[in-house]
């Protein structure tokens, strides 16, 4: 198996599918290569592209306050996306795309071994739990796939186009912390340094 600093090696140079002719940075992911809950967004957006970080534009800001809700934070999850980069004017990924790609988030997935999954949106859930799923109703529903614990929630870009999404949003976040506290209630620990 490949290290995580040979992946990212490799993800950085990938030439795979059209969009490395447009982006300016490969977004790999960030967080805890330790963690045991993995956060899936969709792809890089225009300040992701810039910055080569995941989740650190409008959405991003979000993203934190949701971890922050229930004590989290990026230091004790990781979170990718299923394209590491922008598709022009932040449009869906193509599936050809997804499919060039897709191999990273599964190499990534193996190293971390994650014991949670969360998907961010519907692309993400429709790539990762079922090609039919429906966000608006199957969001904070839990699946066991192989033994790992799979969710799917709002995307914070859909919370900011519609904020009345939000307190069903405060639901499942509340479950995903019930969720933790039961099989990795260590996540929650502060760093010793
Ligand atoms: N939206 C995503 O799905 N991922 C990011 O990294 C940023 C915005």
């Amino acid at each position: 198996m490949v290290t995580w600093e040979e992946l990212e090696g490799q993800c950085q140079q990938c030439k795979n599918c059209p969009l490395a002719e447009t982006r300016t940075h490969v977004v790999f992911g960030v967080g805890s290569r330790q963690a045991d809950v993995l956060f899936i967004g969709e792809g890089p957006g225009e300040q992701e592209d810039l910055q080569g970080e995941p989740f650190v534009g409008p959405a991003g800001k979000l993203l934190d306050l949701m971890l922050s809700v229930i004590d989290l934070d990026r230091s004790n999850v990781y979170i990718a996306n299923i394209v590491k980069c922008r598709p022009p004017r932040n449009r869906d990924p193509l599936h050809t795309e997804q499919d060039a790609c897709i191999g990273y988030l599964r190499a990534q997935t193996a190293l971390l071994r994650p014991k949670i999954i969360v998907c961010l949106g519907r692309i993400a859930a429709m790539r990762i739990i079922d090609k039919d799923f429906r966000i608006t109703r199957q969001h904070g529903q839990w699946f066991d796939r192989a033994g790992v614990q799979i969710t799917a929630i709002y995307h914070p870009s859909a919370l900011l186009r519609d904020p009345e999404k939000r307190p069903e949003t405060f639901v499942d976040l509340k479950g995903l912390q019930e969720k933790i506290r039961q099989l990795c209630p260590d996540t929650f620990l502060p760093h010793p340094w």
